[in-house]
């Protein structure tokens, strides 16, 4: 989603601000744009639609004098469509202005500020919080209380860059829900909405919290609270670094994330299978019921985590999409633990149903990836994938590596419920998940061939039972999304009360079958729909490999207990769909009208 950067410094502003919209880039765009002090202390402002290389283009072909004071921006369009009007900045009067979030009362707003005279030019919500910053400005002239009394009138969420045309040398920052940081070095200082954008120059960094304000100049940093006192924030240090936003030699940043998952998952099995202190002094086995909540592919994450805990555990489990969870009756007792799951952990949905199951006296247990984010401050425990930077939009070792953690907590539970070879089975299969791992990865020409049999199709299915159906479920969603084929992911006993209907001569289904207990029962659903023509692509494990007429291609891969199935099946799932993509010829990394970080409802 949109991406802020801003620089005051001594650097030209314009080379700054452009390679960190660039590093913003993954986040999912359309436009771009940046407003900038000139050096002879003009407000110039630069905008474009489409790629970051196009907005360089058209700066380095002006002939404006740079200064050294700015914000730039990545727009995710959510009001009016993708055009230069709507991309941002947007000015009113004195103030530029740069919006991460959405103004939900912006419709009132205009409405009274037309009523005063006021003109709008694009659809935007973020040109109605400008010109409503500069509608105060004009008789609050002390720039943080007016940003304050701006925002108290502003409904839904936001982080906003600002400048001033009277003050040539500062930013102005502030945030609600979306993120927001700034980055400190010597001399010079940034705001973005990730550290990525300005880890090259500097890897210290304070979070801002909700409702402080900012004034960041090159040689200082005022940061107040919401009743205006000046805060002493705590600087912190990136552990990311830049390197790790490279490509390194891979085509793509999902190719070199998926290659990235055998070391990603043993760092974490290392890192907590024999050390519970993560879990400060919570005792797992006083909750009777767990909800888990995310969105997308880490919901997915959680239903493999369901199957864990119900099998193993014996506890009852629920996954709930974050969006539907923050708005149902969730019934919470002093006995329930919340499971939020998130890779950025700033998506605005599960961030809502984090703090609705908080509000509701749960205990809030949440899996996050980057550090610092949102939710891992607003969560009771936090345990950190440590996956390192994910570009790619389509998650991989953002999946792989929460299943990893759900796998190792799900384990912890379950341990008096297992017997003493269970659980060596389990800890040796965990120790050894790096050559597991590596050793799907051996497999790529399999998975080539399978994209070159299904890339011409428009439609394709994937069936499973148990755990087996998560799996699909998150199979499905990476080949819709990167390859932009329909894909319906189906329990594959559900297939004949309907679906089975859409099966005809050569309609590629993928099937999974790596579970014993249900393994004939699923190849009785693959027959059905050999029967009907099917084009079928059979997975499943060495244990179970078996030959037969019920399938065109199969790909057998390495057998590991429940706990780890379906990380190996899924790593080849995500390869399966990164070749499909790119035989379709897809921009992979970046498809199109998706965001890597979801901050809005
Ligand atoms: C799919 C994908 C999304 C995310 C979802 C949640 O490849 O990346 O479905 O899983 O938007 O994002 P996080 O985990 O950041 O909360």
């Amino acid at each position: 989603m949109c991406g802020i950067i801003g620089y005051a410094g001594t650097k030209r502003v314009d080379k700054v601000l452009i390679s960190g919209l660039k590093k913003l880039e993954y986040r999912g765009y359309d436009s771009a744009g940046l407003a900038f002090i000139t050096n002879d202390n003009n407000l110039e402002i630069i905008k474009s639609v489409g790629k970051i290389s196009k907005l360089e283009e058209k700066v380095n072909k002006s002939n404006i004098q740079f200064g050294n004071v700015g914000i730039g921006h990545t727009r995710w369009a959510t009001h009016g469509i993708p055009n230069e009007i709507n991309a941002h900045p947007h000015t009113s009067g004195k103030v530029s202005i740069v919006h991460n979030g959405i103004i939900e009362n912006y419709t009132n707003i205009k409405e009274e500020l037309q009523s005063k005279g006021v003109t709008f030019y694009s659809d935007t919500d973020t040109e109605v919080a400008c010109a409503y910053i500069n509608y105060i400005y004009e008789t609050e002239k002390d720039k943080i209380k007016c940003i304050q009394k701006a925002c108290k009138h502003f409904r839904g969420s936001y982080a906003f860059g600002i400048i001033f045309e009277d003050d040539k040398d500062s930013i102005f920052v502030t945030r609600r829900d979306s993120p927001l940081i700034i980055g400190i070095s010597d001399g010079e200082n940034f705001v973005s909405s990730d550290v990525s954008a300005f880890l090259s120059y500097t890897k210290k960094y304070i979070l801002l919290d909700h409702n402080e304000f900012a004034k960041v100049s090159s040689n200082s940093v005022l940061i107040y609270n919401d009743n205006g006192d000046l805060l002493n924030k705590e600087i912190n240090i990136a552990t990311w670094s830049d390197t790790q936003y490279e490509k390194n030699g891979y085509e793509h940043f999902m190719l070199k994330e998926i290659y990235e998952e055998p070391l990603v998952l043993k760092n974490i099995f290392n890192r907590y299978l024999n050390d519970i202190s993560y879990l400060k002094d919570v005792d797992l086995s006083i909750y009777n019921n767990i909800h888990i909540v995310a969105c997308g592919s880490a919901m997915h994450a959680g239903l493999v985590g369901r199957y864990l805990f119900e099998t193993y555990a014996n506890i009852p489990v629920t996954v709930d999409v974050a969006s539907e969870y923050r708005y149902k009756n969730q019934i919470i007792t002093d006995q329930t633990l919340v499971i939020i799951v998130s890779q950025s952990g700033e998506t605005a949905d599960t961030l809502a149903a984090l703090r609705v199951a908080k509000s509701k006296g749960a205990t809030v247990l949440a899996i996050v990836n980057v550090l610092g984010s949102t939710i891992t401050r607003e969560a009771n425990i936090v345990i950190y994938t440590y996956a390192g930077p994910e570009i790619a939009v389509a998650t991989t070792k953002g999946y792989t590596s929460q299943v990893a953690i759900l796998a190792t907590l799900a384990f912890e539970i379950s341990r008096k419920h297992l017997t003493l070879d269970e659980k060596n089975k389990i800890i040796s299969e965990m120790n050894n998940i790096q050559n597991i791992l590596n050793y799907v990865l051996l497999k790529i020409e399999e998975y080539k061939d399978i994209a070159k049999s299904i890339y011409k199709k428009e439609h394709l299915f994937f069936i499973g039972r148990g755990i087996d159906y998560s799996m699909c479920m998150e199979g499905s969603l990476k080949l819709k999304e990167i390859s932009y084929m329909h894909s319906e992911a189906y329990p594959a006993g559900e297939l004949k009360h309907g679906t089975i209907s859409l099966i005809e001569n050569k309609t590629p289904i993928i099937a999974i079958a790596t579970n014993k207990n249900l393994y004939e029962k699923t190849i009785s659903n693959i027959k059905e729909t050999k029967a009907r023509g099917a084009f079928v692509i059979f997975i499943t494990n060495e244990e179970l490999d078996t030959t037969g007429d019920f399938y065109d291609i199969k790909l057998v891969l390495p057998t590991s207990t429940d706990f780890l199935q379906s990380l190996s099946v899924v790593t080849a799932l995500q390869l399966i769909s990164y070749y499909t993509a790119k035989e379709r010829k897809c921009d992979i990394d970046k498809p199109k009208n998706l965001a890597k970080s979801v901050t809005v409802e």
